[in-house]
This record gives structure tokens, C-alpha cells and sequence, in this order.
């Protein structure tokens, strides 16, 4: 099975959770011929019983604009990742906002901004290795952690992280 799976990565992230498709919420997967990522399957975000989104459950746009902010301030201290950002962050903050908020079951604002994700895509310009991968992880599980997201949705989040940031590796040590 493909590592992108269901990360929302290459194929269009469901939108509000009752925006989501029932194809898409019983699994069927989809494919997007135009899509030159390995993987053009989209799964829903994860759904509690009650059929709230993370996003819904987190309260909305706050968490993740906290989330976000304390991710970008360890990036912007970060000798390694620095350089591979732009000196403006402050677009890349956004457009990270946007997309986090529409992966995990908010408003679809990052498509209409920026369109299909086509996130590997994205990064092809920046040399992502092994190192810079774990770096930008840590940042992200740290940021995660003084945010205070609460389990379940911490592990989720984690683990999302975790296959996706190894998806956007490009370059070989
Ligand atoms: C799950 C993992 C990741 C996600 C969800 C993610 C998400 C994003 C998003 C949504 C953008 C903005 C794309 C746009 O222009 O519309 C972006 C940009 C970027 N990402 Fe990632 N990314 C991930 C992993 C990584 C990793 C591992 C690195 C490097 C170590 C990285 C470096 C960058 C850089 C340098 C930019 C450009 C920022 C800018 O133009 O201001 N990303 N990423």
C-alpha cells in the first residue's frame, strides 16, 4: 500500500465533514488522472462517532493558528530548514493554515486559494533528505505538544505528520 494513502496529500482533502461524499466516506477510493503524484487516493479525515471533524472538535481556526505560528518560529530559528524557506514566511504560514484547517475537516479555503494540493509536487523545489524531514517533524511534534492537542487527536496528528513528512522526502542522504 502506497505511504500517501489517505493523507490527504495528493488527492483533494474532503471538505466540511458533511460536505464529504458517501463514496468517499465508505473508502471508495478515487482517482484523479490529472494527478502525477504515486498516489491519487483521497480517504475522509477522521471522523469521531458523534461525525464531528478534528477541526470541529479542536474548536476551529484557533488551535491550528497557534499550531501554525509555533511551528513557523521554530522553523524561522532552525540553521538547517531556514535557508530552504523563502525570506517572506508569512504567505507559506498562511497557505500551511489553509491547508491544515481543509485536511482536517474545516472550510475548504486552501483549494479555492491554491487549488489541488499536489504537495510533493510543491516541495520538488526544496532538497528534502532524511534530515531536514526529521527536523521538520520534531518542529511539528513540539509545536503539537505546546499547543496541548488533546488524545486521540494528538496521536492522529502525530501519526499523519510522521507519513507525510517521509512522503516529501526528495533527496537521497
Ligand atoms: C505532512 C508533511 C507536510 C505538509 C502537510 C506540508 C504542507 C505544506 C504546505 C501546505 C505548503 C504551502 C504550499 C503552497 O504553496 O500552497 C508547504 C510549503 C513548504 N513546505 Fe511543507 N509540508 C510538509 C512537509 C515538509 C517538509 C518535510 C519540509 C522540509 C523539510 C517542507 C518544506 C516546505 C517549504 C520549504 C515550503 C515553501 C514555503 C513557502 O513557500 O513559504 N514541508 N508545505
Amino acid at each position: 500500500m502506497n505511504s500517501a494513502v489517505g493523507l490527504g496529500l495528493s488527492g483533494v482533502s474532503p471538505t466540511a465533514a458533511h460536505e464529504v461524499p458517501n463514496a468517499i466516506k465508505s473508502g471508495m477510493v478515487c482517482h484523479d488522472a490529472k494527478e502525477a503524484e504515486p498516489n491519487p487516493m483521497t480517504e475522509p479525515i477522521e471522523l469521531n462517532p458523534a461525525g464531528n471533524s478534528v477541526y470541529e472538535q479542536l474548536g476551529g481556526d484557533p488551535i491550528f493558528q497557534h499550531l501554525v505560528d509555533i511551528f513557523y518560529a521554530r522553523v524561522e530559528a532552525d540553521p538547517l530548514l531556514r535557508p530552504m524557506f523563502p525570506d517572506d514566511l508569512e504567505p507559506g504560514k498562511e497557505y500551511q493554515f489553509l491547508f491544515l484547517t481543509q485536511y482536517w475537516g474545516g472550510p475548504a479555503r486552501y483549494q479555492v486559494e491554491r487549488g489541488h494540493p499536489r504537495l510533493r509536487m510543491r516541495h520538488a523545489p526544496f532538497p528534502i533528505d532524511q534530515e531536514a524531514r526529521d527536523a521538520w517533524f520534531n518542529h511539528m511534534v513540539a509545536a503539537i505538544d505546546e499547543v496541548g492537542i488533546p488524545e486521540p487527536v494528538r496521536s492522529q496528528m502525530v501519526d499523519y505528520f510522521a507519513r507525510g513528512a517521509t512522503f516529501m522526502i526528495n533527496q537521497a542522504d
